[in-house]
This record gives C-alpha cells, sequence and structure tokens, in this order.
C-alpha cells in the first residue's frame, strides 16, 4: 500500500518535471534562436507571447529547433550522468526503498578504503590482498561496492534463481585469493568456476554422483579414516555418516522405533569400529562389512592395546543377548547404509593408478576444491562434510601459533543445507572467521536451514555471521523481525500535514525484491539495499570463463588434468 502510494507520487513527480523541462528548452532555444534568425518577437516578455499566440503572429526562429535539439540531447545526457551519481540503475521502487536504508558514509566500514585497511592489520603479509569479497553495489545514494570483510562469516538467503550462484559463488571463487572450496548438488557454476581458476593451481572435482563429471574412474581418493586421529574424532565422523544416513534414506516406523532404543550404541558401535579401521588402514567399505558381520571382538582386539575403554565397550555389545545385539547390529547397519553403495567406496578407497588427496598440500598456492553430492540414496555428503573439515583443520594446522592464514581460504557452500550433514555447523564456523576461513552459506530459506540446524542453530548462524544478506523472501514470519530490526522511517501521509511511522524494509518490500538484489545487514553498518552482478554481465570475468571452457569440458568427460605449478609466493610479501 504504502509503496503503492509512493510510486504514484513519484510518477506524477517525473511528469510534471518533464513538461516543465520541455517548456524550459523551447524557451531558452528560442531565445537564443532569436540573435541567429531574427523574427521580432519579445521572447522576455511572457503577456506579449500570450498575446501574439493569441493572435497568430506568433513566429518560431528557424535556428531554434536546431537548438532545442542540441539541448535536448544535452539535457538527456545531464540527467543520465545524474542517475549514474545516485545509483539509478532499477526501477524507481528499488531506488526508493534503497533511499530509505543507509547509504553514503554509514556504510563507509564496508567501502574500500575501511575494508582494505582490516585487510592490511588481518594479513599483513599478504601482498595486494583485495579489501574484502565483493557483495555487490549499492543501490542508492553515490555507487559503491560493498565488502564483506576477510574476518566475516557470511550468510546468503535468496530464492531459487534469484542469483546466489551467478552473482556471488561464481566470481567471488574466481576472486578467491588463495585455496578455495564450493559445494553444491548441481551443476550450476561448476564450468565457470572450473573455467576462472584452473590456470591458477590445480582444480580438484569431488563427484561421486556424476553430477558434473561423467567417468566412472574417480578423480582423486580421499578417506575420511585418514582423519580419524582418536575419539573424538571418530564420533564426529559417525555423527556426520548417521546424519547423512537419516537424511539419504527414508526409515519405516518399526526402523525408526528400534533405532531410537538401540541409537546411541549403535552410534558407539559405528564410531569405535571407524577407529579400528583407522587404526589398522583399512577402508570405509571394511567399516561396512565389519558393522554387517556384527565384528565386534575383531573390533575390540584392534583397539584394546590405544583404546582399552572402547574395546570394552565393543566386548560389552559383543556379549549382549543374541536378540538385543542383533537390533544393535541393524540399527549400527542402517547408520551406516551409505557406505554399500560402490561410488562412495571408489572414491575413498585408495586404489594403484588414482592419485591421494593431501589436504596439506591443498592449502599451498591457489588450488581449488569442488564438492558435489546429491541428497537420497548413495549420497556422499557425510564424505563430503568430512573433506570440508579436513581442509578447515589443514588450514588451521598451516599456521601453528598465528592466528590467521597467510592468505584467506575462501569457502563458497553453495546449497549447503542440502548436502552437509554438519549438525553443529553454525557453531564449529563462527571461530573459522578469526582463522582466515572466510565461509558463505548459501540457503533458499531461513526454513531450509531451521531443518537442518533447528531454529536456534539458524539464530546462531545469522548472529555469528558478519555479512548477512537476504534476497526476496515471502517467510513472513521471519522477515517480520527482520523488518522489526531495521527499524522505521516517518512519512507525510497523502493529503494531510500528519506523518506517519511506516518500516523501512516492510515485510513485501521483502517478498518483492528484485531478482540480483537483496537487503544486507552487517556487523559494522546499518542495513543497505544492494544490486548483484551475475558473472555474465561482468565483461572481464565473462572473458576469462570463456577462455577456460575447454578446460571445464575437458574435466566433464573426465580427462586427466594438465599440471599447473601451484602460485603462493607471489601472493606473500617476503
Ligand atoms: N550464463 C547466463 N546467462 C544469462 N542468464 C543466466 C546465466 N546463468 C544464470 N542465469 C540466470 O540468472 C538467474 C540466477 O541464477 P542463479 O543460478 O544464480 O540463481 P540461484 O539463486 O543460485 O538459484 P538456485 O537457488 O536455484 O540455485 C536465473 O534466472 C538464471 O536463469
Ligand atoms: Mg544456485
Amino acid at each position: 500500500m504504502s509503496k503503492q502510494t509512493s510510486t504514484d507520487t513519484l510518477m506524477k513527480l517525473s511528469l510534471a518535471g518533464l513538461v516543465v523541462g520541455l517548456a524550459a528548452i523551447a524557451w531558452v532555444a528560442a531565445f537564443l534562436g532569436e540573435f541567429l534568425t531574427p523574427t521580432g518577437m519579445p521572447w522576455t516578455n511572457f503577456t506579449e507571447l500570450v498575446a501574439r499566440f493569441k493572435e497568430g503572429t506568433f513566429a518560431w526562429p528557424a535556428a531554434a529547433t536546431w537548438i532545442a535539439i542540441v539541448l535536448a540531447i544535452m539535457a538527456l545526457f545531464g540527467i543520465a550522468l545524474l542517475a549514474a551519481s545516485r545509483g539509478g540503475a532499477g526501477s524507481a521502487a528499488q531506488r526508493e526503498l534503497g533511499g530509505r536504508l543507509a547509504t553514503g558514509a554509514k556504510l563507509a566500514p564496508l567501502m574500500e578504503k575501511e575494508r582494505k585497511k582490516d585487510a592490511k592489520q588481518l594479513h599483513p603479509k599478504a601482498v595486494d590482498l583485495a579489501p574484502g569479497q565483493v557483495l555487490g553495489q549499492t543501490a542508492a545514494g553515490k555507487p559503491a561496492v560493498l565488502y564483506q570483510g576477510w574476518r566475516d562469516l557470511g550468510v546468503c538467503i535468496m530464492g531459487p534463481g534469484s542469483g546466489k550462484t551467478s552473482c556471488l559463488v561464481v566470481p567471488r571463487l574466481a576472486a578467491a585469493p588463495g585455496a578455495a572450496l564450493m559445494t553444491s548438488n548441481k551443476v550450476d557454476g561448476v564450468a565457470q568456476v572450473i573455467a576462472a581458476r584452473h590456470q591458477l593451481g590445480t582444480v580438484w572435482l569431488w563427484d561421486p554422483g556424476k553430477i558434473y563429471r561423467q567417468s566412472d574412474k574417480p578423480d582423486f581418493i580421499f578417506s575420511p579414516l585418514w582423519e580419524v586421529k582418536g575419539t573424538e574424532d571418530a564420533m564426529r565422523l559417525a555423527s556426520w555418516i548417521i546424519t547423512a544416513s537419516l537424511k539419504n534414506n527414508p526409515r519405516t516406523e518399526s526402523e525408526a522405533a528400534e533405532d531410537a532404543q538401540f541409537g546411541p550404541s549403535g552410534e558407539s558401535c559405528l564410531a569405535w569400529t571407524l577407529l579400528a579401521a583407522a587404526l589398522t588402514g583399512k577402508a570405509l567399505g571394511d567399516v561396512h562389512e565389519w558393522i554387517s558381520k556384527g565384528s565386534f571382538e575383531k573390533v575390540s582386539n584392534i583397539l584394546a592395546d590405544e583404546y582399552p575403554r572402547p574395546a570394552s565397550e565393543m566386548r560389552g555389545f559383543d556379549k549382549w543377548p543374541d536378540r538385543t545385539r542383533g537390533s544393535l547390529v541393524a540399527t549400527t547397519q542402517r547408520m551406516c547404509r551409505d557406505l554399500v553403495h560402490d561410488a562412495i567406496l571408489a572414491w575413498t578407497t585408495p586404489t594403484p593408478g588414482i592419485r591421494n588427496f593431501d589436504t596439506a598440500k591443498f592449502m599451498e598456492g591457489r588450488q581449488t576444491m569442488i564438492l558435489l553430492s546429491e541428497r537420497g540414496p548413495g549420497g556422499a555428503g557425510a564424505v563430503l562434510t568430512a573433506m570440508i573439515k579436513a581442509i578447515c583443520n589443514a588450514a588451521v594446522r598451516k599456521t601453528p601459533g598465528e592466528a590467521r592464514l597467510t592468505i584467506p581460504l575462501v569457502g563458497e557452500l553453495d546449497e549447503v543445507a542440502n548436502i552437509v550433514p554438519w549438525p553443529t555447523l553454525p557453531q564449529d564456523f563462527s571461530h573459522y572467521g578469526s582463522r582466515g576461513l572466510c565461509f558463505t552459506l548459501y540457503l533458499q530459506g531461513w526454513s531450509q536451514g531451521c531443518g537442518e540446524w533447528g531454529t536456534k542453530g539458524m539464530q546462531t548462524l545469522w548472529q555469528m555471521s558478519g555479512a548477512r544478506f537476504v534476497g526476496s523472501n515471502e517467510e513472513t514470519d521471519w522477515t517480520e523481525g527482520l523488518s522489526k530490526a531495521i527499524g522505521t522511517y516517518q512519512r507525510k501521509e497523502k493529503d494531510s500535514d500528519r506523518k506517519e511511522r511506516l518500516p523501512k524494509v516492510s515485510v513485501q518490500d521483502f517478498a518483492e525484491l528484485a531478482k540480483f538484489s537483496g537487503i544486507l545487514s552487517s556487523s559494522v553498518a546499518p542495513a543497505t539495499l544492494l544490486r548483484l552482478t551475475p558473472w555474465h554481465k561482468n565483461k572481464e570475468l565473462s572473458k576469462t570463463i570463456e577462455a577456460g571452457m575447454a578446460a571445464a569440458a575437458a574435466m566433464a568427460k573426465g580427462e586427466p588434468q594438465p599440471a599447473t605449478d601451484p602460485v603462493p609466493e607471489k601472493q606473500v610479501a617476503a
């Protein structure tokens, strides 16, 4: 309602402006034209002019037509310049919305100058480090690019097709100054990221489900068991496998009831079996086999020397009466149901002739990891999660004793709620920013995140994020809260002197946000409206991507990649 009223007023004002502008051009043109082609008309006496018009003796200087054309062109040019300097692109409604939110100096902490200072202080040894990761351009006021800082966790909630992948994921990965990783459950942006980064260092494409890479032979091997160095690691890996399995494989009611009873024991059973497999250099296939056969004694014997307590737990399970033991085996088997699939085992079992992925080496230079997985039977979300965690661990290990990475690691977790079964992600990610691991999570809606991490988890994620971006969203229960947090403004009521107080961004405004635009709220500045630029509208980037498309096509076919020299030293000051 409020938007409708203000748009009407704006249109009337624009029409009036146009009429006045045209009249002014005509008069100036006639006045000047009189000097070149005199007509004897009294151009400075308006009463006389009107009288002549009525009499029918009005004359128009011939030269005035050309002068009017020149003036009109100049006026149009001037308007265009003015519009550009006020961030004029976009609809009038969008500009009006932008005008209600923060503009100009209020956004200084997000702009190049301040962000550059932060970047220098956070990463003093990095040469030519960008001020931050580009978020977008202000939609009102003097145009300026706003940046997510190098210590900020980012969260972006925008509906399908609104520009997450093409405006943020692809350009930000293309610009990532060091190692970079992305997740997705579909091909969107994959070819573009390969094309943009393949010359910077090795691009690793983890794709057991053949979402992008159409080859049965794995590109490389990563076993999550390599990262299991103790009971905590084993428990963590078990929790990812269990969460993924629950999401990938629907259970019957009776299975769910059995799992509720035997769940805690099953979790320990799986964790200690993983630990035993890690200790003996086995693979996930062995874990599945030991669980299926109920080889509790075998696992207990392996663990006995180094891990006596888990070993005695396993011995205890082995002594359960046959019926309950059978139920425990069934529950644990369901928990690791995904480990039965050939593709997952092929990508996680060391195999001669296929290179192993080394997380420490990955952190050298500007390498790229693309992690693809779908949810559903055979979904490899657990291994994908283990790989992200392994990369984070390697990044943290890279700077022992130092607070932050020399060069930030960029992680763009596209479609994160659909594939990464990481129950404690909101808490875990909050401290990564302080180590130079800059993650941004992309969700299609607030409720999508709540389904994954619960409302409390989402609130944690939201509050921990230094950059929070919201595009078109119809989840009114949620946007109502956002609207309140952003605040109100005063506006004169139509046809009255009274003023009314309205939300700066109403629930309707959130629902009507245009594609490639959204509201940014951050930890350092008030909320503002941003316009985003998709990679295909960025001339330089689309040229780079076009040039790299052959490499992306070769990867899609599973062709081996040419060796690429890592490029770390150029990035780091002596
Ligand atoms: N190369 C391209 N040329 C023109 N338009 C494109 C191109 N790539 C994507 N688009 C369009 O840009 C819009 C945004 O797409 P994008 O994939 O970035 O959305 P998204 O927010 O990531 O959606 P989703 O949640 O479904 O992944 C879509 O309308 C899409 O059709
Ligand atoms: Mg997308």
